[in-house]
Order: structure tokens, then sequence, then C-alpha cells
């Protein structure tokens, strides 16, 4: 199985377009060993051909243009991406999807049932895509059945619902329903290899925590280092309460990842522009190294 991480940044990037914080200033300054990361994405496949992607973010032109196995090959009209699945519906994982307008066929679309209704209602994305390609639109099962996706004979998927919160402008922001934000297995069924892709992981439920036990690779959210971060930039938000578990906190993602087995590979990915893992020189980053975790980056691949 083949992953390409097309964006490795959470919501807004590093760096973010107003954002002044020590990463972000140092960054544009040169005063940092560190990379810029574009908005939450990464393509998966098994012939290197036709990918299947996770989340379109509103960095997804660049992407493609970053990433040459998912461009044209054939014909006037071509992509190498098949098929599209959605994690959640905020605005990082979903704005990609109308830059995707101009494709000659109705996008194949994978998402659950509640990703479905907010992008039908309070960010009507789906809706307005109407108006141009269109969708075809497949429901994700929450149960962890197996599902399969029509042109990845070599794929088989399988996602269930994370506890989260619906994006602020969901109808049903304060009433969090199952399939708001979920986890998915991919396995490539020649060789058995599995990934588990969960960009956002606020808490480490029993189903969760044996998904993460059962595959090769962790592709998982990596976006604060500690719950209260966003302090340093004005904000009273807490990861936890907007469904990211931090990574150095007592019960955090350091701590889980050293109960799932050595030979699983551990990366985070959606690694908000504040976080000081980014920067290659720090001693947030050697913690992770010592613990045997990566930090994805823009179009690293991964092969299984
Ligand atoms: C999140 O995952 O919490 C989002 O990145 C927030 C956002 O995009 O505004
Ligand atoms: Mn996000
Ligand atoms: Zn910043």
């Amino acid at each position: 199985m083949l992953i390409r991480v097309l964006g490795s940044g959470a919501g807004g990037g590093f760096p973010q377009w107003n954002c002044n914080c020590g990463n972000c200033r140092r960054l544009r300054r040169g005063e940092i060993n560190a990379q810029p990361r574009t908005q939450s994405s990464i393509a998966v496949s098994s012939d290197g051909t036709k990918w299947v992607l996770f989340n379109a973010s509103p960095d997804i032109r660049f992407q493609l243009e970053a990433n040459p196995p998912l461009q044209p090959k054939e014909g006037v009209r071509d992509t190498g991406i098949g098929a599209v699945v959605l994690i959640d519906a905020q605005i990082d994982h979903t704005t990609g999807l109308l830059i995707l307008r101009e494709s000659n066929r109705p996008l194949e679309l994978y998402c659950a049932d509640p990703v479905y209704e907010d992008l039908t209602s309070g960010f009507p994305v789906l809706t307005m895509l109407e108006h141009y390609c269109g969708v075809n639109r497949h429901p994700v099962p929450l149960d962890g059945r197996a599902f399969r996706i029509p042109g990845f004979p070599d794929l088989q998927f399988s996602g269930h619902a994370l506890k989260s919160k619906a994006p602020p402008y969901s109808p049903h922001r304060n009433d969090p329903y199952p399939g708001d934000n979920i986890g998915v297995v991919v396995e490539e069924i020649s060789t058995g290899r599995k990934l588990y892709y969960a960009p956002g992981l606020g808490e480490i439920e029993p189903h969760v925590f044996e998904a993460m036990q059962q595959v090769d690779c962790l592709l998982v959210d990596g976006t604060f280092w500690t719950d209260d971060e966003m302090a340093q930039v004005g904000s009273p938000k807490k990861a936890r309460e907007i469904g990211h578990l931090p990574q150095s906190d007592t019960g955090g993602m350091i701590e889980v990842l050293d109960r799932v087995p050595e030979k699983t590979r551990k990366i985070l990915i959606h690694i908000n522009n504040t976080n000081p893992i980014l920067d290659e020189d720090s001693p947030q980053r050697r913690r992770l190294i010592d613990a045997g975790i990566e930090v994805a980056y823009d179009s690293m691949e991964i092969e299984l």
C-alpha cells in the first residue's frame, strides 16, 4: 500500500495567514528548523496509479501540483483521484471539494450521514457542486463493517465513529452525532497491510485502541502538544474540547502510542501551527523521536 501525505498541517496550515505565534513568525523569518505545512489530507493507493483521496483540503490545488502520481496521465481531462473519503465536515477537510468542480464526471464521495447532512445544509458544498460536476455520495457504515470502493479491487475500508464535535456551522453543533468524525482502517487485501487514519481524535475509546493495535501504520491526531496550547494565540479553546487529544498530557497521545506494538509505524498528522514539535530542534520533538514517534510532513511517502 502506498500513502502520500498531501497536507500534514491542521486547519490554517503553517504558517497561518494571520498568525504571528513563535512558530509562524520564526518560519517566515527563516529562524526555525521547520517545514511549512498545507492543510490536512492524504492519498492512498494500491497500484500507484489510482488514489483514494482522504479529505479535500483548501490547499488541494497546490497539493496535486506537488504530487505527480495524482496528476492527469491520459486524455484531455484526467486525474489520479478515483474517489474521495471525508473524515468530517470541517472546513480544512472539505473546502477543496469546490476546487475539484471541473471534474468531467461526478465525484465518488464516501462520508458518514452527519457529514452529508452538514455539507448539504450548514455548509452546502455538495449542493453547490450539483451546478458543476455533481457528486455520487456513498454512506460510510459506522459499525466497522468493511466497505469497498469500485476501481480499487485491492483495498478495503472500515470506518468507526469517534468522540468529537460537529463543525460550528452544523445544524447539530451542540448535539454530537456518531459519525461527525470518523477513524478509518484501510487494508490492502493482497498483502494484508493496514493503515489507521484519524487526524481528529479526541478520546481513545476501546474500539479506537483496538483498531490501533491491529495495523502496520498509524496516522493519528498530532494537532496539539498541550491542552491549553491555543492560549498563546489568545484563544480560550482547549484541545480536548475541540476534539484533539494533546500529546504530552497524562493519558495523552505519547502515552497511548507507548501501548501500541513497537513494530507499528506511529506518525502524527494534522499538526497545528502552534505545536512546538514543528521545530525540529525542540526538546518536544526530541521527546517524540525518543518515543519512536514520527511527524508527518507534506509530500511524505509511506510504503507499507
Ligand atoms: C479542527 O480539526 O479542529 C479544525 O482544523 C478546525 C478548523 O479548521 O477551523
Ligand atoms: Mn482539522
Ligand atoms: Zn501560528
